[in-house]
């Protein structure tokens, strides 16, 4: 974690100006500045920078904030690296609170790594510019397919000469750990001597958000077929496939200016629209979409529209992401290029402005697209249709945003009307894929909650009330609450009151739900307020067996206890009675923030179901409820980085 000393320094030196002014041409006007808006298209600039007030605020479309707020929106930095980025400009020192030696160490490898590649997207560069063989293959290469060089330099594209090791005597020259070799790919170690791995290929450097490299894609120029045409980078530290899309660097300001990102297949095709003049593109390597993709895309736009040669496998690569992509709440519109054409070949064909009103024209719903083509698949055969129905319905179960509702009751209609079936029974089906997801997920503990809360379950006790939509998850967060009060219940809060007491307060419209926890709370509560100061010792000597049995087995050590609460629990003698307050308020907060998100999918079913009239309440509700959910979340964040 960076120190409030450093954030201090960063925050004193901030020259909004000087930022904002990296991004947008600013003239003078008054005491302020004006440009045209980053934030949406403008002829007539009316985004407007107070250097005395710190801040910006665009009356065109409303956009305003500060110099961090204007990183993290333009740039899509986290608040963290806004600060980074923003220490790097006015070379402040930053000081890190914490890290472990294995932090350190991993920082170290990623570092040493992205200066490996550093190095060698430059030597590329000069093989290509510089060399005879870099004219004579590798240039005229890319200009036979009709690479112009302002765009070769735009995406730092290179090439690897055939050497067998010239990248890797540079390496090994200029003092690169051998020992990261490896992990980068870009040579291989052969008969005791590293070799180059990319030899006689172009070579794509692959930059992160944030313009960083973290690997490579290369090309082979002459074909043979004994080895594949491109070879990516192996997965490292810092290059991690299923996070990248190829070009979101170049493409992040223009995806979010028009609102709309284009996907396509591969690094040619990114590069040929880029020189086309369409910069909105990303690439996804010809796999399909995996879900931090469609959350990279999601950071800057809702549309996606993916553009694919016509041929049958890219698409159903494609499709495989669709349900996630709708569960993301991503407008997802399919454009087929015809011919066996692909992306880069169809605009160099019909060129810039034909390729654009192709893409308008032949835009097409991917939900109902998916659903014509395996329409005509199923013909007359009833079985198929069914199946299909289902699969339909299923797919639709996904997008289940209240902000979505209209766009669900919208696509029930058109996709009961191409199926022929009754749009109510489609809503009910769909429905019942919603409940039975909902009760799915709630079985399935999501790591970072489990790793916090998993309290000991009695061997042969689990049970499980999926009926009302009660899991194994909540009976966690409960348990792990009752563990708490016993744990610390005597302790006294800063207010002198006693945490049992407190907690009680906290959670009295939250209720417990399990029958077992109500029961050790009752009998806690009998002790408590009999004075009798219980806790995991003198309960587990209670008269009642049952208690007795639950209070063991809450406290078994061995179990899946993680780590932290093995510490705190594990252990008599504890740190500071405000590191355990700590504990007790993030606990609770798990707690409630549990009961308001089934509070949220309960009111979601009703919406599903109510007559209209009642829907404008329930939404009322839903965003109420969000609110709570939001100031909680929030709230854990702020307690745990405490
Ligand atoms: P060009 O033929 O140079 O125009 O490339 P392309 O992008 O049109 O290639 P293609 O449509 O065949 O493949 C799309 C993407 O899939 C590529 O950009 C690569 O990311 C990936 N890809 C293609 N061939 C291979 C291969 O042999 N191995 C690996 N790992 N990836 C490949
Ligand atoms: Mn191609």
């Amino acid at each position: 974690m960076i120190t409030s000393n450093t954030i201090q320094q960063i925050t004193n030196r901030i020259d909004i100006i000087d930022v904002v002014g990296e991004f947008v041409k600013l003239k003078k006007r008054g005491t302020n500045f004006i440009g045209n808006c980053p934030f949406h298209n403008e002829k007539s600039p009316s985004f407007t920078v107070s250097p005395a007030k710190e801040i910006y605020k665009c009356f065109g479309c409303g956009k305003s904030g500060n110099t961090i707020t204007f990183l993290m929106e333009h740039e899509k930095y986290s608040y963290v690296e806004s600060l980074r980025w923003l220490a790097a400009r006015y070379n402040i020192e930053i000081e890190e609170t914490e890290t472990s030696p294995a932090q350190k160490l991993a920082q170290q490898v990623a570092d040493s790594l992205y200066a490996i590649n550093n190095f060698a997207m430059d030597f590329f560069a000069k093989q290509y510019w510089e060399t005879e063989a870099g004219e004579s293959i590798a240039q005229s290469y890319m200009q036979h397919r009709g690479f112009l060089k302002p765009i070769v330099e735009k995406f730092k594209i290179g090439y690897n000469p055939s050497d067998k090791d010239s990248l890797a005597k540079a390496l090994i020259q200029n003092q690169f750990n051998p020992e990261l070799f490896a992990k980068t790919g870009l040579v291989v170690e052969r008969n005791g001597e590293w070799q180059d791995n990319y030899r006689d290929r172009i070579i794509f450097p692959i930059h992160n958000t944030t313009g960083k490299i973290i690997g490579f894609g290369a090309r082979q120029i002459a074909k043979n077929d004994k080895s594949p045409k491109y070879i990516n980078s192996p997965e490292n530290d810092i290059y991690v496939k299923s996070k990248i899309l190829y070009g979101s660097y170049f493409a992040r300001t223009s995806i979010d200016k028009l609102n709309e990102c284009l996907l396509v297949e591969g690094y040619t095709d990114v590069v040929s629209l880029h020189q086309a003049g369409i910069e909105n593109v990303v690439a996804s390597g010809g796999t399909s979409l995996t879900i931090d993709q469609l959350r990279l895309i999601k950071k800057y736009t809702q549309n996606l529209t993916i553009i694919y040669d016509g041929d049958a496998a890219g698409v159903k690569a494609a499709l495989r992401g669709l349900d996630m992509a709708l569960e993301e709440g991503l407008n997802v519109q399919l454009v087929l290029i015809p011919d066996k054409e692909d992306p880069d070949s169809y605009v160099n064909k019909v060129g810039p402005d034909a390729f654009r009103e192709f893409v308008q024209s032949a835009k097409k719903d991917f939900v109902l697209f998916q659903l014509e083509v395996q329409l005509k698949e199923v013909g007359g055969d009833l079985n198929k249709k069914n199946a299909l129905v289902n699969q339909i319905a299923e797919t639709l179960s996904k997008i289940n945003k209240p902000e979505d509702f209209t766009k669900l009751q919208e696509y029930v209609r058109k996709c009961s009307s191409l199926l022929r079936i009754d749009e109510t029974g489609l809503t009910q089906l769909v429905n019942k894929f919603k409940r039975d997801k909902i009760v799915k997920e709630e079985k399935k503990m999501s790591y970072d909650e489990a790793a916090i809360l998993m309290p000991s379950f009695p061997q042969g006790q689990e049970q499980q009330q999926d009926t009302d939509l009660f899991t194994d998850k909540d009976l966690a967060h409960e348990k792990n609450l009752v563990k708490l009060i016993i744990e610390y219940g005597n302790e006294l809060t800063k207010e002198n009151k006693l945490v049992a007491q407190w907690i009680f307060d906290e959670i009295e419209s939250f209720p417990l739900e399990n029958e077992d926890m109500v029961y050790l709370i009752e009998a806690y509560k009998k002790w408590f307020y009999a004075g009798k100061l219980p806790n995991g010792k003198t309960l587990q000597y209670h008269e009642d067996e049952k208690v007795q049995k639950w209070v063991v087995s809450l406290f078994e050590p061995d179990h899946e206890l993680s780590t932290r609460w093995n510490e705190k629990l594990g252990k008599p003698e504890r740190e500071d009675v405000k590191d355990i307050i700590n504990e007790i308020e993030i606990g609770l907060m798990y707690f409630k923030l549990r009961k308001v998100k089934k509070m949220i999918s309960q009111n979601q079913m009703d919406l599903e179901t109510a007559p209209e009239k009642e829907q404008i309440q329930l939404l009322q509700i839903h965003k109420h409820l969000k609110e709570v959910e939001r100031e909680l979340t929030q709230g854990i964040g702020t307690v745990i980085m405490k």
